[in-house]
């Protein structure tokens, strides 16, 4: 009796018991793909999910004469989920072959998603290595904002740059500020030719065919849109700052006399920064000077920004500024921008400051006050919306977030004084430093830190529709 009424329960139970098990037990269960994308608030289908990269391996072949990249990218990556397949960021050229753990592996692509299914499931944990054969004529991306991003090519070469999400146009990736690794980005190119990227070039050789080889290594964590590569006909000067930081400069032959004079400067100002903001993040440090007119902005390409012609010191320093803001401490999401824009900005004023120039609160006043004395329209706009909050993907390299941003930092300052501010800044870029932070965490880190009750910064100056007063 006892035994037929366990029976006619238990039925149902082992049932489900042997469901759970099975579950729990991992062997029959299915793997599943890795999200398309990263829900970014401003570009949701930029990165991927289900593993994090810790290694890129670049193999760059490039020629001038007909703009064609051949490439094979061997991307070493960490499995978050069991994976039945996963995605990469490819925008544009021909995907030639696929392998993942030296396997063939069969790929489609749909817009700029190239989907890898492996021919066995990737296990939870799983480091593995994925190969993609890749050729054609990188196109360059229009940005939201009329900008020019991804594979750029001059008179007699080419630059790759990614800010946002640019850099999918000549390398398949994990293309989101949030998956930071190593890389070794390797250039092949017709004799003649440099060929420049990020991080210390290891060897220069000459293959068989005649062309030169260029390896570089960038060992520290770098999010995708700092990458670069550069080729074309450059000259190079290479030095040390004060400190020790290796530097290497490549300058387009037509802008060398314009550049000099402000490049001299830039040892001085690595360690005027790492003297205000703690040491400088990176192994190597320099700049790369692209024939005029190549670009509509400079950007901090890590630890060697592009420029599109001869610059200036102000951006000179502000490019800098980001190895530390940006580069070293990354945002978490394109939301965060103002946390790289706002700091390059403010380092500039320090520079300024520091130098005899107009003070970092004169710079405050002069914007508060609209005042266009100094530069026509470019101290108004500046409160179209408040920095933590863009309205829109066209609205991330506007001057909101760079000024405003800037601005908010002055506002700590004010509220917390010189000592405890500059703390806040080297204190922010040592605890985050080769990481990736949020502007929730930035709030909470400048409490902490300072002791100080700064709501009604956040709320008025970080997050306030209204123009502050
Ligand atoms: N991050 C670059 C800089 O500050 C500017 C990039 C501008 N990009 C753009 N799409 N407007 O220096
Ligand atoms: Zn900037």
């Amino acid at each position: 009796m006892e035994h037929r009424a366990l029976s006619r329960l238990a039925a149902p139970a082992v049932a489900a018991l042997l469901a759970l098990t099975t579950a729990c037990t991992g062997g029959p269960v299915q793997g599943r793909p890795g999200a398309a994308g990263l829900r970014d608030p401003y570009f949701p289908k930029a990165g991927n999910g289900g593993y994090q990269v810790e290694h890129y391996d670049l193999d760059l072949d490039y020629d001038p004469a007909d703009g064609r990249l051949h490439g094979t990218a061997v991307i070493t990556a960490r499995a978050g989920q069991r994976l039945s397949s996963f995605n990469l960021d490819l925008s544009g050229l021909n995907v030639e072959g696929v392998t993942v753990q030296g396997a063939g592996a069969r790929y489609n692509r749909t817009g700029n998603e190239l989907t890898v299914r492996p021919a066995e499931d990737l296990e939870k944990g799983e480091v593995f290595r994925t190969e993609v054969d890749y050729a054609g004529r990188p196109k360059a991306l229009t940005d939201a904002d009329g900008a020019k991003e991804g594979w750029i090519s001059t008179d007699d070469g080419a630059v790759g740059v990614g800010e946002p999400v640019g850099s999918m146009t000549w390398f398949p990736g994990n293309h989101h500020p949030s998956d930071k690794a190593a890389y070794d980005i390797t250039i092949t190119v017709p004799q003649g030719y440099e060929a420049v990227s990020n991080g210390e070039l290891r060897s220069r050789t000459t293959d068989a065919d005649g062309r030169t080889v260029f390896a570089w290594h960038n060992p520290e964590p770098m999010a995708s849109y700092l990458a670069t590569a550069v080729v074309g006909k450059y000259r190079v000067t290479t030095g040390r700052t004060p400190s020790g930081v290796a530097l290497y400069n490549a300058v387009a032959p037509g802008e060398a006399a314009a550049s000099a004079g402000v490049l001299a400067r830039l040892p001085e100002m690595v360690e005027w920064a790492a003297g205000r903001f703690g040491p400088y993040p990176f192994g190597t440090a320099g700049a790369v000077v692209l024939p005029a007119g190549t670009l509509g902005y400079a950007l901090e390409t890590q630890t060697k920004p592009v420029f599109p012609g001869a610059t200036d010191e102000e951006t000179l320093l502000h490019e800098l500024a980001h190895q530390w803001f940006g580069n070293s401490v990354s945002p978490k999401s394109w939301k965060d921008m103002w946390l790289n824009e706002g700091f390059a900005t403010y380092a500039e004023w320090l520079w300024a400051e520091d130098h005899g120039g107009t003070t970092a609160q004169q710079e405050f006043d002069a914007f508060l006050a609209g005042d266009t004395d100094v530069d026509e329209d470019a101290r108004s706009g500046w409160d179209a919306f408040p920095p933590a909050a863009p309205p829109g993907p066209e609205d991330i390299s506007s001057q909101p977030v760079y000024v405003r941003g800037a601005m908010v930092l002055h506002r700590i300052r004010q509220e917390v004084g010189d000592e405890k501010f500059f703390a806040l800044l080297r204190g922010w870029a040592a605890d985050h430093r080769h990481g990736n932070a949020s502007t929730a965490d930035f709030t909470a880190y400048a409490q902490e830190k300072t002791g100080h009750d700064l709501k009604k910064v956040w709320d008025v100056w970080l997050y306030g529709k209204d123009r502050p007063e």
